[in-house]
């Protein structure tokens, strides 16, 4: 038994009977759009526009300026190639786990350890990251009504100690202090977490629900956006139009490319989906083209309505909406941001207990996080594990940290796993696949490459923090994974070489 067994796709099927089949093709398309447009569009826009310079002047990463709508068309293209190959692997796996569940049919276990792994990094460690940024517009508009929160509420140690505001890093000090350490904790954040994981636990369709209506309310601030900024565009604020060239594009692109995390997500819904072959490849295309649209439009808009300079900020679209004097659009926006967010967080906590719930009925996790609730038949253990770890990570976390690390880890699952359908087409030509990746050569290396060129606009820290977790990981692995795993134990039939 090699690290590099693979589990057979119909053992895979059988084994997926657990949870009940409610989505179709509709309710996908919605979890999608639900998933994508949040943080990435209302908050790290800005960054990527801008660029991010250190107090004592060291770049972090340059901005690209209006040419932002090209390092959006860029990452279309990018993620339309990772889309096309996970809609052909969701199709044909339609098996809870998504990307993880992937590769252990076609690259072997320690490849499906390590990309599980990475996942952590997109869901948890991204929902960190929207939490926080829900928390920021949620804050300015609790202040709108009068109610100003303490900043040492708002604010989680590891931003205060990365900020190069004066304002918000003066909190080390003037914060109330408990045995010599400053009390800051991101309250709003945590709470929210707490909100949707109780929200999870009622089981999913009340969730979908739920979700359904956010996303409505999503677009049509984001309409609102577009309409009444776009009678406000001054066309010279689109020159230059690329201030620091294609570099700017580039690492514009590393940090945004969160906005489009998410349309994978739906993925892991493949046991509750009402004919998956049909509907999981609709769910995840249409919804990325969706998003994409929406994107160009947005970021065309908001480098048009202010200087590209002044969205430096974490609201930039109520931001350059108030800037040209337009405050009641702005408001609303600002109210749309956060109820976006929410409906990020609410698939986000969704996927992750699925992952390691796939992941410990595999024996790489302990056996406990593969329970279902018997009444709603969720994985209710692993709904509530997710819930504490994301619900900790936003009371303390830094926001330009976790969107990098999310995006880190999230782009090298996506390398693999267009490797990983180039890898199967070639074991098993003849499997049936219900959707075909076109010009799979083209679009699968392509997909991996262009994935790993936009990691590499990523500054060196995401990259550490990446390398640190992946040992980490590994060493789980050895530990544990290695020894409990039901395929290695004999439990389960290995496929075929
Ligand atoms: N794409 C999701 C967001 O932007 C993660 O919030």
């Amino acid at each position: 038994m090699g690290l590099f067994d693979r589990k057979p796709i119909a053992a895979a099927d059988e084994s997926g009977t657990g949870m009940r089949r409610t989505l179709g093709a509709g309710d996908l398309i919605m979890l999608a759009i639900g998933a994508v447009i949040g943080a990435g569009i209302f908050s790290s826009l800005g960054t990527a526009a801008a660029g991010e310079t250190l107090a004592d002047g060291t770049v972090i990463r340059y901005g690209a300026g209006p040419a932002l709508v090209l390092s959006f068309v860029l990452l279309g293209a990018v993620c339309g190639l990772a889309a096309l190959c996970y809609a052909e692997l969701a199709a044909m796996i339609p098996q809870a786990g998504s990307a993880y569940a992937y590769s252990y049919a076609t690259l072997g276990e320690i490849v499906a350890w390590i990309v599980g792994w990475a996942l952590i990094l997109e869901y948890a460690v991204g929902n960190v990251a929207v939490a926080i940024g829900w928390s920021g517009y949620f804050t300015s508009l609790l202040s709108g009504f009068g109610i100003d929160l303490p900043g040492w509420l708002t604010h989680g140690y590891w931003n205060v100690k990365a900020s190069a505001d004066p304002a918000i890093h003066g909190l080390m000090e003037s914060a109330p202090h408990i045995a010599g350490i400053p009390v800051l904790v991101n309250l709003p954040a945590f709470g929210i977490v707490v909100a949707i994981t109780l929200l999870l636990l009622k089981g999913v369709k009340e969730s979908t629900r739920a979700n359904n209506v956010m996303v409505v309310i999503k677009l049509l601030v984001l309409a609102l956006f577009v309409i009444v900024g776009g009678m406000h565009i001054d066309p010279a604020n689109y020159k230059p139009f690329a201030p620091n060239g294609f570099r700017g594009i580039h690492q514009g692109a590393a940090i945004v490319f969160f906005a489009y995390i998410g349309f994978d997500a739906i993925s892991t819904a493949a046991e509750e989906t009402k004919n998956p072959q049909r509907n999981l490849p609709i769910g995840i295309l249409g919804g990325l083209a969706i998003c994409t649209l929406i994107y160009v439009i947005v970021g065309f808009v908001a480098t048009g309505l202010v200087p590209y300079e002044q969205l430096r900020s974490s609201d930039p679209l109520a931001r350059a909406l108030s800037i040209a004097g337009l405050s009641t659009a702005s408001w609303i926006v600002a109210a749309g941001a956060v109820v976006s967010m929410t409906a990020v967080l609410l698939v986000f906590q969704y996927g992750q207990p699925r992952i390691f719930y796939a992941m410990a009925r595999d024996g790489l996790l302990p056996k406990f996080a593969a329970k279902l609730h018997p009444k709603t038949r969720t994985p209710h253990v692993t709904t509530i594990i997710t819930g504490v770890a994301v619900a900790l990570g936003s009371l303390l976390a830094d926001d330009a940290a976790t969107y990098d690390l999310t995006n880190i880890g999230t782009l090298a699952a996506f390398s693999v796993v267009c490797i990983g359908v180039l890898v199967l087409r070639i074991r098993e030509p003849d499997r049936h696949r219900p959707f075909r990746v076109p010009f799979v050569w083209l679009v699968t290396i392509g997909g991996a490459a262009a994935c790993v060129f936009i990691m590499r606009g990523l500054p060196s820290s995401a990259w550490k923090a990446f390398a640190a977790w992946m040992v980490i990981g590994l060493t789980v692995y050895f530990v544990y994974g290695y020894k409990n795993s039901v395929l290695r134990r004999g439990n389960a039939p290995v496929a075929p070489e």
